[in-house]
């Protein structure tokens, strides 16, 4: 089967639900058009903290819900009884903010009759891209760069994924999240680091890249530590911008490195970067270059759909349903659970 027939979509409006975490999001997608992506973020709850407390979460979840897909609904112009499938995220996540999406899919699948389908969190940013102009092929690599997740993966086909590389210990969003913290930059910290870094030198402070030698694993506790040992050893005199600069700068060549070995292993020609620290605008341009200088091509998703969305749920759900995939009611919600 030649590549581009490997990426077929059902071509009708579905509504997608994402709550795996602090954004509740609703998303009406149409073949790979996103109609609609409406996000509403619990950051500024879960600052006061420092991070996301589940309980709160989940009220918070159901709180947003019902007017978060309204909302989608009314951007995409379209009404309830144009929907021809409801897809919800049911994996891995937090327990009690997964099932506020999954009981309102069901409820709606149930009221208008239509087929429900529960999808993978990493699966919907693994296939963020099928949103793109040009599509990836398949079968390409991807890197899955998030809060919770740092994999390489071989995608052969849309539902058909090995993991080939991945960390053993903290994500690289957490190395993010965990230095801005130590910096005093606040929570989420990717985008606290690249704004700080700006006007710092990536170069100032040297910083651990983790594991050695000829792997295709990550390894990023070691960073979170040398920060801290840093900002001990450098107390008022540390420079916060570089300091930012140079954690940034640890992070974004440590993943171009472990994934330029991997596409070569592979004998790949296409990479893709998703999850939320690919909104990164160093690592995409650092990985832009990277693959122009080896022939490779090059695809990540808009900025908006890198962070927790859930027009990439509905795009991983139209990959599914057009191979006549969905679930029945007793569709459960599974807070860990494997690609
Ligand atoms: O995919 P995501 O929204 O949620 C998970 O599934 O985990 O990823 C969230 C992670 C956080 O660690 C956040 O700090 C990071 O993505 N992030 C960034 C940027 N924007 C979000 N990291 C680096 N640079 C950014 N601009
Ligand atoms: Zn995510």
């Amino acid at each position: 089967m030649g590549a581009a027939s490997l990426l077929r979509l059902f071509e009708f409006p579905l509504l997608a639900i994402e709550t795996s975490c602090d954004e509740t999001s609703a998303a009406v997608i149409e073949g790979r058009k996103v109609l609609s992506n409406v996000v509403s973020s619990q950051v500024a709850m879960h600052q006061k903290w420092g991070g996301v407390v589940p309980e709160a979460a989940a009220r918070a979840h159901v709180e947003a819900i019902i007017p978060v897909i309204a909302e989608a609904l009314e951007v995409a112009g379209l009404q309830k009884s144009d929907l021809r499938a409801i897809a919800t995220t049911n994996r891995p996540g937090l327990v009690g903010a997964l099932s506020v999406g999954v009981t309102a899919a069901k409820a709606l699948a149930y009221g208008l009759r239509i087929p429900l389908i529960g999808i993978h969190h990493l699966e919907g940013h693994l296939l963020s891209t099928v949103a793109l102009e040009t599509p990836p092929p398949f079968p390409h690599t991807c890197l899955i760069v998030s809060g919770g997740h740092t994999e390489l993966v071989d995608v052969k086909e849309p539902g058909v994924y090995r993991i080939i590389g991945q960390t053993r210990d903290d994500a690289a969003g957490e190395a993010f999240d965990k230095g801005a913290r130590l910096l005093g930059l606040g929570y989420p910290g990717g985008l606290a680091i690249q704004n700080a870094a700006k006007t710092g030198n990536p170069h100032r402070y040297s910083l651990p890249k983790g594991l050695s030698g000829d792997t295709i694993d990550f390894s990023f506790s070691g960073l979170k530590t040398a920060v801290l040992r840093l900002t001990e050893k450098e107390g008022p005199n540390l420079d916060v911008p570089d300091a930012a600069a140079s954690l940034q700068e640890a992070i974004i060549a440590v993943l171009t490195e472990r994934a330029m070995r991997a596409m070569d292993q592979m004998g790949s020609t296409a990479l893709t970067l998703v999850g939320g620290v690919a909104a990164n605008l160093g690592l995409r341009s650092r990985l832009t270059q990277a693959c122009e200088k080896n022939g490779y091509g090059f695809y990540a998703p808009p900025i908006d759909l890198c962070t927790d969305n859930a027009a990439m749920i509905g795009l991983a759900a139209s990959t599914r349903l057009a191979r006549g995939e969905h679930n029945d009611f007793a569709m459960d919600v599974y807070p860990n659970a494997d690609l």
